[in-house]
């Protein structure tokens, strides 16, 4: 019967931290004082849906250029979504901006988890690990990886995501008083090198000697899932009109899909191709061969793409933007997708 008494779990897990802690750019060194507040939000907010190796270099990228919260609060809105591209969820990157705007307010983050996620983009997960990380309080930090380690450490038969709360408890019975940052970080950390989706890696598991799921023979059967819906399928066109070596942008709506993005025009995302309604021009329209996927968080979306070049500028709302300066524009990665495309198969229109 494995020891996973909660004491000696923890200390296992630091004892392994302190040895073994991924050197990451937000982070403070195991067992060293907090790191800036500032850079633990930042780094929270960009790691919500994103792996760490993708979300690295944007963290770089956002701390060169806006070191505090105050400078990210007087940045253009449109300058900050631009940055963000490529990163997803954008919803994110706007309530980032609002966050920052409201904290340079009142002239710092609170240090408590109700105080955080009163605050714009800051759910409990979020919240709870920026108490624990950049303030030291105790708090039960459950991510991604913390789903799957815990489930496997206690062979949780319970399948996800019923089991939430249940992984919640067991999380909460073994996050100790002291060093809760470290030890948050050391449950990603174990997830992220060790306790890995497929074969994990046992036999330099630290928790080993504790965890029920090696004892069971079969770790890897472990979180139990419930069986997957598929995602819908939707369909859509998007348009290239090109004109004088620019191309036509718009900034899509505030509300929805990629709000307040640029992109390329586009009709609606229907049940069934909808060719080309919601063209923004009437025009002879040629259609490619290629065609663009892309898999969002609720469905997975195919797209055709139509193209025309114009000689005199009709009257067309939008923005014209140098297509060879097409990078700079901030596209959200299925518009650049298709950008690329575009670009490829030239547009003889
Ligand atoms: N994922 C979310 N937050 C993280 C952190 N602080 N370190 C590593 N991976 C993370």
């Amino acid at each position: 019967m494995p020891d996973n008494a909660p004491r000696a779990i923890s200390a296992s897990l630091l004892a392994w931290y302190d040895v073994h802690a991924r050197a990451l750019p937000w982070r403070a060194a195991p067992g060293s004082n907090a790191p800036d507040p500032y850079r633990v939000w930042l780094s929270e907010v960009m790691l919500q849906q994103t792996q760490v190796a993708s979300a690295k270099p944007y963290f770089e990228k956002f701390v060169a250029r806006w070191p505090s919260f105050e400078a990210l609060a007087a940045a253009e809105d449109a300058e900050l979504m631009a940055a963000w591209a490529g990163l997803g969820y954008y919803a994110r990157a706007r309530n980032m901006l609002a966050c920052a705007r409201t904290v340079a307010a009142r002239g710092g983050l609170p240090d408590n988890e109700a105080g955080l996620r009163a605050l714009p983009g800051i759910g409990s997960y979020t919240a709870a690990a920026i108490a624990a990380i950049a303030f030291g309080q105790r708090a039960v930090v459950v991510d991604a990886n913390v789903e799957r380690v815990v489930p496997r450490l206690f062979a949780l038969a319970e399948p996800l995501p019923g089991a939430r709360p249940r992984i919640r408890t067991l999380t909460d019975s073994i996050t100790p008083d002291a060093r809760a940052g470290d030890f948050a970080q050391a449950m990603m950390d174990l997830g992220a090198t060790i306790c890995t989706a497929r074969a994990p890696r046992c036999l330099i598991c630290p928790l080993r000697a504790q965890c029920d799921g090696f004892a069971s023979g079969a770790p890897e059967a472990f979180p139990v899932k419930a069986a997957k819906i598929p995602k819908p399928q939707r369909h859509g066109t998007m348009f290239w009109v090109e004109r004088d070596g620019q191309v036509q942008l718009v900034t899509r709506p505030a509300k929805g899909l990629l709000g307040g993005m640029r992109a390329l025009p586009t009709g609606p995302w229907s049940d069934t191709p909808p060719g080309l309604e919601g063209a923004p021009i009437e025009a002879d329209w040629r259609l490619l061969d290629a065609r663009v996927t892309h898999g969002f968080t609720h469905f997975n979306l195919d797209v055709a793409l139509a193209a025309v070049t114009i000689t005199a500028h009709s009257a067309g709302e939008g923005i014209w933007w140098p297509i060879a300066d097409l990078d700079s524009a901030g596209l959200p990665t299925v518009f650049a997708k298709a950008a690329m495309i575009f670009r490829r198969d030239g547009c003889a229109g």
